[in-house]
């Protein structure tokens, strides 16, 4: 269900996630990784793993998962849930493709880009 205060963000070209790859937002939440499969599905999650807050970002994508680049675990980016014998969950976030655009729904109305460090 979407809140009054619900915000989407335009975040960038789908063309910018890279096949297999993701890309990283700073949000008022932290940082987001958007993951892009294969198959040009759109993932977002917490930037950090469930173990010891690797890069989720920087581990290798398959199918619909990730494998963390520091210790392996592996997390389901439809569930957010890792992938067992291992046990945890990081933090899903709505995330859309609009055209090209990609759009990444946040829980506070400030854009990505505000976030950003001011020069
Ligand atoms: S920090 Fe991700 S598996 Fe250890």
């Amino acid at each position: 269900m979407t809140r009054d205060t619900d915000f989407w963000s335009d975040v960038g070209a789908l063309e910018d996630i890279p096949r297999q790859g993701a890309r990283r937002v700073a949000t008022a939440a932290g940082e987001i990784a958007i993951f892009r499969t294969l198959d040009d599905r759109l993932f977002a999650v917490r930037n950090s793993c469930p173990h010891r807050h690797g890069p989720l970002s920087e581990g290798i994508v398959h199918g619909a998962r990730v494998t963390c680049p520091l210790h392996n675990w592996v997390i389901d980016l439809e569930s957010g849930e890792v992938v067992g014998p291992d046990e945890g969950c990081v933090p899903r976030h709505m995330v859309e493709l609009r055209g090209a655009r990609v759009f990444l729904r946040q829980p506070v109305a400030v854009p990505a880009a505000v976030l950003e460090p001011a020069e």
